[in-house]
């Protein structure tokens, strides 16, 4: 059961959240943030830029000096803190939760989900921070050789308006229990939750300049945090243009190490031989869960030609019966998309759909005036080609190709310079393993999708990034590795 809904909930915070202080900003302006259901601003919030990212970056890294409370905690102390960190965000969940449908405009619903998988990740984290351990090494010579994981110093996290909440805390949580200070930078959209949780992480005893959150724009806060000579290491999730920059200016200025989640169209490939209801319901919600503003969406569907002709029927069917409206409503499954530049995306991309020749199943308008509404839209007779097989279009749109042949579906599933997800519909264990090896992508999903988990990896091939979230693997993007070398003197020597 679902805690019940604010609507219209207060935002409490507006400000730069550092040193465990809500701040105003340096130059003092503000930006609107603005709740796509109604296109109505919901608050001004303080537009951060390189003078309070140097601010930011001062706090961190007195936070993370040698000696500090910080550095000094014990490591499982730090896991303690992240479990209470857990604890209060759940405490919260309805607030915090309502606070991301005003800010984002998901489904009430799906925001639970996401501070659900938040907690989830937290906690996963909490138990690894005392687990974290190097190794001994039997080198050549009179040596005591051992490695320490120590951590990486100061993380930039710059999160995309699609997850705010959660993937805030895909970075945060990592960061933390590897012993990390943070410098978060919430995209432009979607500020608010992000600031609310800066009062809980102050609230679970976190020592200030841990983490600060500098709320802004890319081409400013982003930036700044990018360029910064002092931050260690940057995480990104977002457009794969950004991630190119963001490893430029990494180049540029020194060296931060660099991990990246960027966007992807991803395969998700369906035989004949399967329950084909079934293959229907989760292909569509790879695509339509959260209004298709999924990096890993499944939006190349590639079905076999014996079941094409109704397994289209049967996905236009269920688009067209899916429920968009209030996200606040509880039968609402897709709320508006995030803002005007998505909104005109998406559709300027069914456009090109329409005029290169894919049939429009259902959907493919905009819903009224009101908030950014997109009907929820399935194109059949896609070919490779054109541009909405090709382009991320990140919007509630299905592509459905036929095929014929294994070997064929796989060598077009492969044909893109992303690699975040793929997935396959089989009951044939044979052909299931065959293409788990085959399909270059980061996660690879058999009769499910988008299954993802706080003790999995999660992470792209190809230009769909670099470094891996979650899960042990995604530790290593936070620790650097040193090697201790002592002598061991030696009786007669
Ligand atoms: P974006 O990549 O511009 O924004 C993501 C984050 O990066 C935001 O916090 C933004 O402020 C920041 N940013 C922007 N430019 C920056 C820069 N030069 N340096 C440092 N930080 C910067 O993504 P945008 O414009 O919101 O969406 C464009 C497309 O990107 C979408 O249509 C979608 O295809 C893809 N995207 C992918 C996401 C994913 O989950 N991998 C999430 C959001 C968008
Ligand atoms: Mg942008």
């Amino acid at each position: 059961m679902l805690p019940p809904p604010i609507r219209n909930p207060d935002v409490k915070y507006t400000q730069a959240f550092i040193n465990n202080e809500y701040v105003n900003c340096v130059s003092g302006k503000t930006f609107p943030t603005i709740n796509p259901t109604t296109k109505q601003k919901i608050a001004d919030v303080q537009a951060g830029d390189k003078a309070d990212v140097d601010i930011a970056v001062e706090a961190a890294k007195a936070a993370f000096k040698i000696g500090s409370e910080w550095r000094r905690m014990d490591a499982s102390k730090r896991g303690v803190l992240l479990m209470k960190l857990a604890d209060l965000i759940e405490r919260d969940m309805s607030y915090i939760a309502s606070l991301e449908t005003t800010d984002n405009g998901k489904p009430y619903k799906n925001a639970c989900g996401d501070v659900g998988f938040a907690i989830a990740i937290i906690r996963y984290y909490a138990g690894w921070a005392d687990k974290i351990s190097g190794k001994t090494i039997p080198i050549n010579g009179d040596y005591f050789c051992y490695t320490r994981h120590e951590p990486v110093g100061i993380c930039g996290q710059i999160v995309p308006w699609n997850y705010p909440f959660q993937l805030m805390f895909f970075k945060v949580a990592a960061a933390l229990a590897c012993g990390c200070v943070c410098v978060v930078k919430p995209a432009e959209q979607t500020p608010l939750t992000s600031l609310y949780a800066g009062s809980l992480i102050k609230e679970a005893g976190f020592p200030p300049g841990v983490v600060n959150i500098i709320p802004g724009d890319g081409p400013t806060a982003g930036v700044a945090i990018t360029h910064h000579p002092d931050v260690n290491k940057v995480s990104f999730t977002g457009s794969t243009e950004v991630g190119q920059l963001i490893m430029q200016a990494s180049g540029m200025s020194n060296l931060k190490r660099t991990s990246l989640e960027l966007g992807g169209k991803s395969p998700n490939i369906v035989f004949g031989d399967v329950d084909l209801d079934a293959a229907v319901a989760w292909s569509h919600a790879a695509v339509m869960e959260n209004m298709g503003q999924c990096c890993v969406a499944g939006t190349r569907t590639f079905v076999h030609e014996s079941i094409y002709d109704e397994f289209v029927k049967k996905s236009a069917s269920m688009a067209s019966n899916r429920v968009v409206g209030d996200p606040f409503d509880e039968t609402t499954q897709n709320g508006p998309q995030i803002d005007d530049v998505q909104f005109g995306k998406i559709l300027d991309l069914i456009e090109s759909g329409k005029k290169e020749g894919a049939k429009v199943e259902c959907g493919g308008e905009k819903i009224g005036d009101k908030g950014y509404y997109i009907q929820p839209t399935v194109f059949s007779n896609v070919q490779d080609n054109m541009r909405i097989a090709k382009e991320e279009i990140f919007g509630p749109v299905q592509q459905i190709l036929k095929f014929s042949d294994e070997d064929e579906v796989i060598e077009r599933a492969n044909n893109t310079h992303y690699g975040l997800g793929a997935a396959v519909f089989t009951n044939d264990i044979n052909r299931a393993l065959k293409f788990a090896s085959s399909l270059q992508a980061g996660s690879v999903w058999v009769n499910c999708n988008l299954a993802v988990s706080a003790q999995g990896p999660f992470g792209g091939f190809k230009m769909s990034g670099m470094g891996r979230e979650l899960g042990e693997y995604g530790l290593e993007e936070y620790l650097e590795v040193k090697n201790v070398v002592i002598k061991i003197p030696q009786k007669n020597s």
